[in-house]
């Protein structure tokens, strides 16, 4: 079922909406209507396993893209230079030269039109907005939309949908920072991690991929077997160092190929609860991000004093800056064509899946 409640006002008086989803099992997730975000994923005994924040105004302050929805596209685009076609775009360069999340004003706060598609025990919702031509530098009209359906398998599965009236290009995520134990539960390196994927794209010291799809064999991105966040967070590999912690993509195995499947992308462990979290997707990347620049400001939910490493990302993705890589899977959404993919996060008790 859902259950509609007011949440907050925007700047300019718009009201924000926060819809809460929940299941047969009484799973809760709770979605605003401001940057599709979700803010609350409350498992049957009460814990709260996302990072958040209680006021529209703390989400407007927060610069870490808790819960949200990025696009137009997510990650980094290098010195913010798109080209599509034989058309070049200067993008805003919001990380240093570079372009992150979409650009300065991206779809994180933005107040999204909604729709209740399900209102059962297995509720789905769907959150749409119009992007206008050259929005953050980007090229044509797109309209957007992101659905959320929560069923009894504890599945949240999300399905992104964009169409534009010109070329483009889209690479929407979803933001979320977990932590199993409970979002005020302190550090998430006691999770441990398993990661799909045989290759990795190795980054400059802007977190810029040089390019290349690199083995993972004998590097500490090997992680086909469940590994501990700690001892990969204190790495003393260049790249990881060079990133606080891990902030990398991942190529999910199979995504290469042409044919386009929802694949098992990670699971996460919290083994003292028995809670594992599962990321399928049918994207070709999986940014693991390890929460390294969490600030204590503004103070989350609860007045929770979030810090570094209190929660973990699984972003499922295009690779960073693929319109500047033609080796990488293309987001390229031409004019008048359909995108849509899928990405589900499933939470699952046993401890082992
Ligand atoms: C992504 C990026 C990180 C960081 C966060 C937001 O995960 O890869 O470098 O920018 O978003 O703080």
């Amino acid at each position: 079922m859902i259950n509609i409640q007011p949440f907050g006002t925007m700047p300019d008086g718009q009201p924000v909406t926060v819809y809460q989803l929940t299941n047969g099992n009484g799973m809760r997730i709770d979605c605003l209507s401001l940057g599709a975000i979700i803010q609350r994923w409350i498992l049957p005994d009460e814990r709260d396993i996302v990072l958040g924040f209680d006021s529209v105004e703390a989400y407007l302050a927060d610069n870490a893209y808790m819960g949200t929805v990025v696009g137009r596209y997510a990650n980094r685009i290098a010195k913010g230079q798109l080209t599509v076609g034989a058309q070049h775009f200067q993008l805003p360069q919001n990380l240093g030269a570079h372009c992150l999340h979409g650009g300065t004003d991206g779809f994180h706060h933005r107040l999204w039109q909604v729709h209740i598609i399900d209102d059962s025990d297995q509720p789905s919702i769907q959150f749409s907005l119009t992007s206008p031509d050259g929005d953050q530098g980007f090229p044509g009209t797109l309209q957007a939309s992101v659905t959320y359906h929560l069923d009894n398998d504890n599945r949240l599965s999300i399905t992104y949908r964009g169409q534009c009236d010109k070329d483009t290009v889209f690479n929407p995520t979803q933001h979320s920072y977990f932590n199993l134990a409970g979002h005020d539960s302190g550090s998430v390196l006691d999770t441990r991690l398993q990661v799909m994927a045989d290759h990795y794209t190795p980054a400059d010291a802007d977190n810029i991929p040089l390019g290349d799809l690199r083995d993972v064999t004998g590097t500490p991105f090997d992680l086909r077997q469940p590994q501990g966040l700690h001892d990969k967070v204190h790495s003393t590999h260049a790249e990881i160092r060079a990133a606080g912690g891990l902030d990398h993509n991942w190529c999910v195995n199979g995504a290469l190929l042409s044919e386009r499947a929802v694949r098992h992308a990670a699971t996460a462990w919290h083994d003292a609860s028995q809670t594992a979290l599962r990321v399928e997707t049918d994207m070709p990347g999986l940014q693991v991000y390890t929460g390294n620049f969490i600030g204590a400001e503004p103070l989350g939910k609860s007045r929770c004093h979030y810090q570094p490493f209190h929660g973990f990302c699984l972003e499922t993705q295009y690779f960073p800056d693929s319109p500047n890589n033609n080796n990488f899977p293309s987001a390229l959404l031409k004019a008048g064509k359909s995108f849509c993919s899928q990405t589900v996060y499933q939470i699952l008790f046993s401890g082992n899946d």
